[in-house]
């Protein structure tokens, strides 16, 4: 039996940060609303002409680092982003060009912030059936480019960055079980409504800018990453008390918080980074689990959970052993 295994994370912040105060000399916030509500402090944002890619690139090379391989070993470049360079290329197409590999198969998925557990899915599912040996896999968003910075509701939100993983084959289990659900059904709670072939018109919609209704949106988040991680766990017939980290998408401190009390999870057990950098996206979770593997929390051998939510709605979850 072949099995998937991360042997190395990457993770990259734009040096730009745009704190609570900062936004509110253009907004009608305050920091202590921003805080209490979302437990968002700052947030980084690209550099003009930073893009997906770049990002992305940065954060590969340091998770190719840490799992000691060469780029050329890279058979399988998978990036989960809803803001790439380009409509197409793909943005994976584009960063195998800038690594300098040609002819394996690269790749984009839009699964909005649910990304990374999507494309972790596909790799491991990919690597168990031969399909490749050495798969790079990246989470990478430049969110302020789809924020309407005029709107409150939703610019306090969002940031910029990208997080990476090598994904190898070994005969130990490290990926032990994925699961991506979707449901099309609430398209209009959370969407960026304007598109290529629908069109893009600065005077439809509000223009091709992030809209949210940010109360049904929480409700469901809270339901979705409690019962990802709930369902998991029984498929795999874990017991909560066996997960040592639990490291969620990180959309809004109070969404992770109450999906860790579903599981009886101390926060002092649950990744957070939301407070530094606000909602980026497909990029968060790898983000978060490379913060915490770089600053020793997460340690070989350990149990993870990662759970994620996001526009479709699409929600899944993964159990990792590290
Ligand atoms: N500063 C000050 N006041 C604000 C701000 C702000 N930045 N934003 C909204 N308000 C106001 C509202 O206008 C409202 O005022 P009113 O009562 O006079 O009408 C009041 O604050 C309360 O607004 P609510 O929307 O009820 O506030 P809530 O406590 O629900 O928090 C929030 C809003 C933070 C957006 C919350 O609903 C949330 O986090 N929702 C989920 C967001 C999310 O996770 N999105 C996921 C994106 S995933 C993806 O795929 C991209």
């Amino acid at each position: 039996m072949v099995y998937s295994r991360i042997t190395g994370t990457g993770s990259y912040l734009p040096d730009r940060v745009v704190t609570n105060k900062d936004l509110e000399k253009t907004l009608d916030t305050t920091d202590d609303w921003i805080r209490e509500r979302t437990g968002i402090k700052r947030r980084h944002v690209a550099a003009d002409g930073e893009t997906t890619s770049d990002m992305g690139l940065t954060a590969a090379y340091k998770a190719i680092e840490m799992a000691g391989i060469e780029v050329g070993d890279i058979d399988l470049i998978i990036v989960g982003t809803s803001t790439p360079d380009k409509i197409f290329p793909s943005t994976a197409c584009i960063m195998q060009r800038k690594l300098g590999i040609h002819g394996c198969p690269a790749f984009d998925i839009n699964a909005a912030c649910s990304g990374f557990v999507y494309i972790l899915d596909i790799a491991n599912r990919m690597i168990q059936t031969g399909g490749a040996k050495t798969a790079l896999v990246v989470g990478s968003e430049t969110m302020s480019r789809i924020v309407n910075w005029q709107d409150r509701g939703t610019a306090v939100l969002f940031g910029d960055g990208a997080g990476a993983v090598i994904l190898q084959a070994c005969e130990k289990p490290g990926v032990l079980s994925t699961h991506i659900h979707s449901d099309g059904q609430y398209e209009n709670l959370l969407e960026v409504p304007q598109g290529v072939s629908s069109g893009f018109d600065a005077d439809r919609d509000g223009g091709p800018y992030i809209r949210m209704n940010g109360n049904a949106v929480f409700r469901k988040a809270v339901a979705m990453l409690g019962s990802a991680s709930l369902e998991i766990l029984a498929k795999n017939n874990i017991d909560k008390s066996e997960v040592d980290w639990m490291v969620p998408h990180q959309a809004n401190l109070r969404i992770i918080a109450a999906a860790a009390k579903k599981l009886d999870m101390p926060m002092e057990r649950v990744i957070v980074t939301v407070d530094e950098q606000a909602n980026t996206s497909s990029a968060s979770i790898p983000l978060a689990l490379d913060t915490a593997v770089r600053d020793g929390r997460i340690q070989s051998g350990q149990l993870l959970l990662f759970g994620a939510f996001g526009a479709g709605f699409t929600w899944g979850s993964a159990l990792v052993r590290y």
